[in-house]
Order: structure tokens, then sequence, then C-alpha cells
């Protein structure tokens, strides 16, 4: 059996061994409470808690006093959507068609909850027109919700162009960044953003800790908390902190910050290789999503002609995926390719593979080989 390769970075990522030596001595020695300040065990971990929100805070141009730890982006787009639209009755909100689920499924029980929404439709590449989004602005619009980057095409949006438009406008701006941590620049102040979501998961640190980002300054972001409790984190996420977590969150966002400039390219070049290596023995390949303003390492393609259940069930030594692996095992095509117009159930086989940091050359020859060998069988045996 050869082995395994792992080309699904959009489902999550392994976690650096670098991120793990900065985590141990919080499973293990220091395993206080953040919230025992009274001695030196929770003073060590509160400590631990500070300087990793130093870290996360620089790594998104963010004040440190801004980031509120929490179990991961899900929570994050559910504390940013909730906590900020629950307080308005005759709420408008503003977000698109291929949004997560955790920003999508928030948005549609606030609209049963009685407040209003747009879902703004995307372009066949799957980005937002900002002139679109200001025509979609009212005077109660409260909060536009927008992803970065999405997690099953890979088309990155024009975050700052849309930032600008709801500056004008008086609405708060969230952005799902999940998926553009440590892959694309992110600067809060520069983009007019004034809540933004980040797990550590997608970007090498542990899986079951995030982040939201939350302006306080000049004009403060107030927010309602999910829950009751004892009020860790502002009162905005109230439960003990998971400090271990938190630490690799922080020592992630830093190795991503730095890696940033070398990886891009890195991944780049490996993505391009692999659609390279597949288009020229793959007749009738499609790329979805945008050709360049797309995340480095991210391909989905569209394989005229090839059943997706049968391709897949050849490719299990290969870690890839048919749609967002978060909605996997929902039998019906994307609501991401149904939004840009893509979906084919039955006609094409659709992938989605992403690069990561440990991907090496090799793999990527060995997986594109792979997959050729996969759909010609699977043709010739038509
Ligand atoms: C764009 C996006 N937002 C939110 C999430 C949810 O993140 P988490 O796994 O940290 O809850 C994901 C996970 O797939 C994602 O890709």
């Amino acid at each position: 059996m050869p082995p395994p390769i792992y080309l699904d970075h959009h489902a999550t990522t392994p976690l650096d061994p670098r991120v793990l030596e900065g985590m141990l001595p919080y499973l293990r020695e220091h395993f206080g409470n953040a919230a025992s300040r009274n001695h030196v065990f929770g003073r060590t971990a509160a400590a631990a808690v500070e300087e990793a929100r130093e870290r996360v805070a620089a790594a998104i141009g963010a004040r440190p006093a801004d980031i509120v730890f929490t179990s991961g982006a899900t929570e994050a787009n559910a504390l940013a959507l909730r906590g900020t639209v629950l307080q308005d009755s005759g709420a408008h909100l503003v977000t698109t068609a291929i949004e997560h689920r955790s920003v999508l499924d928030n948005a549609r029980r606030l609209e049963r909850e009685g407040c209003s929404l747009t879902v703004l439709p995307v372009d066949g590449f799957g980005r937002v027109d900002p002139d679109e989004l200001r025509r979609a602005l009212r005077p109660q619009t409260r909060l536009v919700s927008v992803m970065a980057a999405n997690n099953e095409i890979g088309t990155l949006q024009p975050i700052a162009d849309l930032g600008a438009v709801v500056r004008d406008s008086g609405a708060l701006f969230h952005v799902d960044a999940t998926q553009a941590l440590g892959r694309v620049a992110l600067d809060v102040e520069a983009a007019g953003v004034d809540l933004l979501s980040l797990s550590a998961h997608k970007a090498y640190g542990p899986k079951g800790v995030g982040v939201l980002y939350r302006r306080r300054r000049p004009r403060r972001v107030r927010l309602v908390p999910l829950q009751e409790g004892g009020g860790q984190e502002d009162g905005l996420r109230p439960g003990t902190l998971n400090v271990p977590g938190i630490v690799g969150m922080g020592v992630a966002c830093e190795l991503a910050a730095a890696a940033m400039a070398s990886e891009g390219p890195r991944l780049l070049a490996l993505r391009q290789r692999l659609f390279s290596a597949l288009a020229h023995e793959i007749e009738g390949l499609r790329l979805n999503g945008h050709p360049d303003e797309r995340l480095a390492g991210s391909l989905h393609l569209a394989i005229d002609g090839v059943d997706a259940d049968a391709l897949l069930l050849g490719l299990d030594d290969i870690a890839l995926s048919a749609g967002a692996a978060c909605s996997s095992g929902v039998v019906k095509p994307s609501h991401v390719l149904q939004a840009i117009g893509a979906a084919t159930p039955g006609q094409a086989a659709t992938l989605r593979l992403c690069v990561g940091r440990f991907n090496t050359e090799g793999e990527i020859d060995a997986a594109a080989q792979r997959i050729v060998t996969r759909v010609k069988a699977l043709r010739a045996a038509r």
C-alpha cells in the first residue's frame, strides 16, 4: 500500500510540531486555571493566555484587548452574528450565498427570530460585487458578514473594498477569516473590519480553539454573550479557558505570520504543478472558483463524465473531499456550487484539494498520478 497523501487542508491541517512543543508544558506542569490569579499556577496560565492574545493580535493588526478566545470559528461566527443582531429587534443583516454554514444557519435562525436578512448572490467565480453590497444596505443594516476566503472553491473576496462600502454606511463589518489565516495578509484596520473569526486548526494549530476579534476603538462593538457564566473573556465567552489550546493558537498565528511570505509562493507552485499534471492528462477538467483571486494551495475541480462516488471510492489513499467537509454526508450539490452555477450532479465529479505546509513535490506527483489513473480507468469502464 502506498502511503496516504494529505491534500485536505481546507478541512483541517496537521499540528505543526513547533505548536505542539509550545503547548506541551501547559498540558503537563503548567495546568493551572487562568482565572486562579491568587497562586502561581493560575498566574502562569494567565500569563501564557495573555502572551497568546498578543501573538494572535499581532497576526491581524489588532490590539490584544480586542481578542476573545472561543472554541473555534463556529462559535466565533455565532457570537459575531447573534451577539450584534439580537440587541436590535428591527435589525437587518446582510451576508452572502457562499458563507460557511455556521454563518448562513445563524443568519437564517435570526431571520426566523424576526430580523430581516439579505443573502447576496456571487458571480460565477464566487465573488461579491461591492456595488451589489452597496445597493443591499439599508438604514437598519446592523451587520454585514462576508468570508475572506471560501472553504470549498478557495475564492478570495475583495474584503478591503467591501469594508469601505460597509464603513460608509455605518453598519458593522464581520469577516469569517477562518480559511485566510496564514494564507492571506489580514489587517483589521486597513480593511475596516469590526469583527473577525479565526480557527486554530486551519492554520496548523489545535482543534477546538478559535478567536473572535471585536473592535473596541474608535467605536466599541457591543456584543451580547451567547452564554452566562464566570465572566471570562470580558464576560463575552464565559467558561474556563482552554489554556494549552490558546497557547497553541498563539504559536500557530506567530508561525503563520512569519511563514506567509515564503509559504504562499511555495504552495502556489505545488498547486500549479498538481493542476498542470491533471489538466495535461484528463480531458474535460474544469477549475471552479476564481483563476487568480484564490487561496494559493486551493484547487476545486470538475471532471466531466465521471461518477463522483466511484472516483472517491478509488482514491481513499488521498485525503481530498468532494465538497466542503463540514457539510459532507448531505447528498445534494453544495450551496457554494449552486451559488456559482456549477452544480452539475451526475454529470461531473467534483474534487476539492488543498495543498499545505508539509506537502512535498513527490506527494503532488504521486497524487496526480493516482487521480489520472483512476479517472482513466473509470472512463475506460463506461
Ligand atoms: C470558512 C469557515 N468558517 C467556519 C468554520 C468552522 O470552524 P471550526 O471548525 O473552528 O468551528 C470553517 C470550518 O470548516 C470554515 O471553513
